[in-house]
Formats: structure tokens, sequence, C-alpha cells
């Protein structure tokens, strides 16, 4: 590995990066035995404008050719991270991600692979490929065998991509057949996305994004468990029809970003189908419901979406970034960035561009996202997957239980999949204070790095909110979880 430039040399020298490579494995894997065991706190917390005063430093100019000295500076930045396999982890929708998918990521970085087109990446597309029709068998193998789709860089986009398609195939069949890829917006055109009021904010900002404003998003209302009402919704659809707007799609989710609920994909897939509505199913968060045998049922109906978005770094367990956007029609999948005219409209082949991924997603470089999901796959299964799915999911409902036995916690519901909302109800503390109270105590939680947990605002409650993710989080740490808070609740008054 001779170069005539020695420190160009030394950056490409394999016999170091095996010897870096080695000396990190041993440091993560002694950094993942930690954080699983619980031994260390969740977050250290530290003021963030503070940090952004400690971390500042003179640009380095000249080489140090330090190596050793990375380490203990990395071990500072793990221990200054969020412990993700800490199992008092259990804030945001984020996976504790598998080993074996992170190795693989090692691989994606180190080689590189563009993927833009075929010949940036052969391998990179083809397990592309596999792992999209794998995830379209698991949504339904018979109507779904004409699917297709690619994999984008994090759920929001697959949100956009999968809107611009339905807004061009919907635009295709309407009777003005305008083409606003190619002409642009046309004022008399008045286009509309009913979701569920619990839709991720990806939805508006798609809408915003594709210049159709975000007030042309209607919010249709939710029952009691946080699923869209079909009454709600028909009822959107129909004053829509009245003002002569479109309706471009309807957007249901599987497994709300707030609760976790599953809106009835099957009675919104239905009526969909009877009006002739693009059917979109965001399950970045649920989707992988369809990994368990126990629980794929409550993804009834799922199928008659006509897209679906699906996140891997969620409850696949892999390490972000990994969505899938899925088309029922794979042709569709070409309909989101039509360069030159949609076929929709001109009846263009793309058989050409099959295998350039770039010509349907938003990314033109983009990383070899399959490798870990297709190794994970491979080597544990379905099954395997499916077993992380009912232990996140048990653990829920386990957690639900216990709050539902303490008089001076409140749960918000039973949960669907594996995002618990509660809040602690104060007794000396009036109602209208409890919102507040409730934010101080996630924030001295939080703060004091014993439980790193989130909250959410509805309809006018604030309430705290878990993501049992992690598989090492026990009955236990969820006892102490409670006690925390009551603890905690009990020093804010103190005070
Ligand atoms: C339901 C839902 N959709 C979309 C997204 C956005 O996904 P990402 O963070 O991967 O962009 C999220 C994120 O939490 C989500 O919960």
């Amino acid at each position: 590995m001779k170069h005539h430039n020695k420190t160009i040399e030394a950056m490409f020298d394999p016999s170091q990066f095996a010897t870096l490579g080695h000396t990190l494995i041993d440091l993560l894997a002694r950094h993942l035995e930690t954080n699983l065991t619980g031994t260390a706190k969740v977050i250290h917390w530290q003021d963030p404008a503070t940090q952004d005063l400690n971390w500042q430093a003179p640009l380095p100019h000249s080489a140090s050719h330090d190596l050793n000295a990375l380490l203990p500076k990395l071990e500072e930045i793990l221990k200054n991270n969020l412990a993700i396999h800490h199992p008092h982890n259990m804030g945001h929708q984020v996976s504790t991600p598998l080993p074996l998918a992170a190795l693989c990521d090692l691989v994606a970085a180190l080689t590189n692979q563009a993927m833009a087109v075929y010949e940036a990446g052969p391998s990179a597309t083809m397990l592309e490929r596999q792992v999209i029709r794998w995830l379209c068998t698991l949504i339904d193998d018979q109507t779904w065998a004409k699917a297709g789709g690619v994999l984008t860089s994090g759920g929001a986009q697959a949100n956009l991509t999968a809107l611009l398609v339905a807004r061009q195939v919907t635009l295709s069949r309407h009777a003005s057949k305008h083409n606003i890829w190619k002409s642009g917006i046309k004022d008399t055109l008045k286009l509309r996305i009913l979701a569920s009021e619990h839709a991720h904010y990806s939805v508006s900002r798609a809408a915003g994004i594709m210049g159709l404003g975000t007030d042309s998003v209607m919010k249709v209302a939710t029952n009691q468990k946080g699923q869209l009402e079909l009454s709600a919704l028909t009822h959107a659809h129909q004053t829509c029809l009245k003002n002569e707007d479109i309706v471009m799609a309807v957007v249901a989710n599987a497994g709300c970003t707030p609760t976790g609920s599953i809106d009835p994909l099957l009675s919104i897939g239905e009526y969909c189908h009877a009006h002739a509505i693009w059917f979109h199913v965001d399950g970045a968060h649920g989707a992988s419901t369809l990994l368990s045998g126990a629980h794929r049922d409550r993804l009834k109906g799922v199928s008659h979406a006509d897209s679906v978005v699906w996140d891997g770094h969620k409850l696949m367990y892999m390490p972000a970034a990994i969505s899938a956007v899925l088309f029922k029609d794979e042709q569709h999948s070409y309909a989101a960035f039509n360069q030159d005219a949609s076929y929709l409209f001109q009846g263009e082949s793309h058989l050409d561009e099959t295998f350039n991924t770039s010509y349907r997603t938003l990314e033109c470089t983009k990383r070899m996202m399959a490798l870990k999901l297709w190794a994970a796959f491979s080597v544990y299964g379905i099954d395997g997957m499916g077993q992380l799915v009912d232990e996140a999911y048990a653990k829920a409902k386990l957690f639900a239980e216990k709050i539902k036995a303490q008089p001076d916690f409140e749960l918000l519901m039973a949960p669907e999949t594996n995002i618990v909302c509660f809040r602690y109800l104060e007794a000396a503390l009036a109602e209208a204070s409890l919102n507040q109270h409730q934010s101080k105590i996630r924030q001295k939680i939080v703060q004091s790095g014993a439980f790193h947990l989130t909250q959410v605002d509805l309809h006018g409650i604030t309430w705290l909110r878990t993501t049992l993710m992690n598989p090492f989080t026990t009955a236990e740490d969820l006892d102490q979880l409670l006690m925390t808070v009551a603890k905690v609740s009990q020093t804010i008054q103190a005070n």
C-alpha cells in the first residue's frame, strides 16, 4: 500500500484500520454491555449551551497523527450520548439497534456504494430490491404481488415520496389531467389530504414542501383509542366534495406517533377503494406489527393501501436510518420524481430505469441501507424479528396494567403497540396545574439521568410518554419508573 505522500498512505493503511477497528469494537462491546446492564446513567445531562462552549476548538490545521488520542475522546463522546441500550431508555421511538446491524453499517460506510445508479452499487441495489420484496410479502403475498418501492433515509422522506405519487396519480385520474410536476400548481385545483389528527408532522410538512400549503391537510378526528373515526373521515370527504376540492390522499396511521394507536385500516381502505381515493398508511412506527404472528392481525386491511411507509429504525431494531416507501402497484413508484413526463400521462416505459434507484428517490447518493435489514432477516428470520415486537408489546401491556393499578396515576389508554402515555395525579394540585407539573416531573427525571421519557399534549392534557423499545427493560424497571415519578412529584411540591 505505497503512496508517494506518506500522510495519504497512512490515511488508507489497512493494517492500521484493522488495529484501530479491533480496539474500537472492543470499546463498543464494553459500552454495549454497560448500557444493557443499566449500571450507568441513561443520560449525563448537561446544559446544551455550556456543552456547545466546551466543544469549541480551533480549526485543527496541522495533523496530530495520533490515533490513540482519539480513543479517550471517543469514550467521552460515548459517555455523553443518550444510552440507547439502557433499560431506562424509554423515550423516543428509536430502536435499540441490533449489534449485527451496526456492523453492517460499518460495511456500508467503508464500501460507500452511492446507489444512485445500479453500477454505483450493484449488490447494494440487489439487496434493496430483495428487502423491498420481503416487506411487500409481509404486507400481503397475494394482493401485493406486483408491489415495489424504494428505501429512503427516514420516514419523513418516505411520506413525502408517497404523497408526491398520490398527487400525480390522483391528478392523472382527474378530468383536467393537469400535470403538476411539469406545469406547477394551478390555482383552480384545490387539493386536500385527509389525515388523522395524530398524523406525524411530516405529513403536513410534505404538503408545505409540495406547495399545497399545510392548510390543505384536513385533520380527521380520532376516538378515545386514538384511532381515526370513519364517520369523521366520511364527513371530511363530503365537505371536500361539496367544495369541489380534490382529495389526493387519505393518510391513516399504523402506530401513530403520540400513542401508537392503529387506525381501522380495513374500513378506511374499503372507503377509499369505493371512492377511488389514494390510501396511504403511515406505518413508520407500527408496520413492524406484521412481523409478529401474534399481533399482525391488528393491521388487517393494510393490504388495501396504495402506499405504505415502514421504518426499519423503529420496531425492526435497525440503526437509523432505513425506511421503506412501498407501493401496491410498483409502477406508481416511478411517479414521484418524474423528470421527463409521467408515464401516467404519456405512457412511457420506465423499464430502463428499474435498477437505478435514484430515479425514484429524492436522494441521489444514498447509503447502502438494505444490508443491515437483509442480514437481520437472514440471520434471525421473521420469527426472531417478530419476537422483538412481541416483547415490546407485552411490556407495554404490562406497564399499562401497573399504571392502572395505582390510584395516583392515570393511564391515557390501553396501548395498541409499545407506546404508553400516563400522568401523575398529584393530589395537592388542581387540574389546571397538572399539565405543567408533568413537564416539570419529566424534566427533573431526564436531567437526573435516571430515565429517559418524553411527553405529549393531547386535547389540552399533557401526558408523560414512554416508548418501550428496549428488550432489556424489566418489570422492576417499570416499577422503579413509577416510584421515581411519584417521588419527583413530591420533591417538586416540597420546594
Ligand atoms: C408515524 C410516524 N411517521 C413518520 C415519522 C418520521 O420518521 P423519521 O423520523 O424516520 O423521518 C415518525 C417518526 O417518529 C412517525 O412516528
